[in-house]
């Protein structure tokens, strides 16, 4: 059995897969606007053509669920790719360096604790199905420290932006110093 790819590069220029639908920044420096977007994983080749950015990020082992919230997520969650979820979002995320500084402990304390980020992600599910990537493992030079993404279909687009409003409510997204909220569709 070969192993799925963890590493994931987002290109954004004029052709892919999805269509751009809206590029709103929330927080930060803007990101060049851009029609399409195309999901491209380990061993597919990129063109450059046409290509206005690309940021990469590579799936990891978890941080922050303990054993109890893992095996709730596991049996509500779906997975990407459903025929029905033709919506998508990237939401490209960085993270202030005084995050960064803080313990693991306290991290997970404003994580959960005090945002509650997985009680407030749970209640999207499964509706919104997702997958994190992470950019500091990849380098320090990557322009975010997240790279989020979602699919879902059109009929829930009203519970994905009370997610995200519900998200950005929270203590945790004091530490967000850029946010760039792209919505998408197959094209
Ligand atoms: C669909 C509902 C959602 C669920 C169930 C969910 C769940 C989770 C979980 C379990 C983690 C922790 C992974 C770990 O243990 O390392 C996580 C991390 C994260 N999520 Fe969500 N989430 C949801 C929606 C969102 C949305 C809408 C955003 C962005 C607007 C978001 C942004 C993030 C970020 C940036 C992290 C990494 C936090 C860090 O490591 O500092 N999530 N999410």
């Amino acid at each position: 059995m070969t192993n799925p790819s963890r590493l994931f590069l987002f290109a954004g220029g004029s052709h892919g897969k999805w269509q751009v639908q809206s590029m709103n920044t929330i927080t930060g420096a803007p990101l060049p606007i851009i029609t399409h977007l195309h999901v491209y994983s380990e061993g597919e080749s990129v063109p450059e053509k046409d290509l206005l950015w690309t940021l990469r990020g590579i799936t990891s082992n978890e941080r922050y669920v303990n054993q109890e919230e893992k095996k709730e997520l596991i049996a509500k969650q779906e997975g990407l790719g459903r025929p029905h979820a033709v919506q998508g979002a990237l939401i490209p995320i960085r993270k202030k360096p005084e995050w960064w500084a803080l313990t693991q402990e306290k991290r997970r304390e404003i994580f959960e604790e005090s945002s509650k980020h997985i009680q407030i992600g749970m209640k999207a599910l499964p509706a919104i199905a997702r997958r994190l990537h992470h950019c500091r493992d990849l380098s320090s030079f990557e322009p975010f420290d997240f790279l989020t993404w979602f699919e879902f279909a059109p009929e829930e687009t009203a519970t994905f932006d009370q997610l995200v409003a519900d998200l950005r409510a929270t203590p945790e997204w004091d530490y967000v110093d850029r946010e760039i909220d792209i919505r998408l569709v197959l094209s």
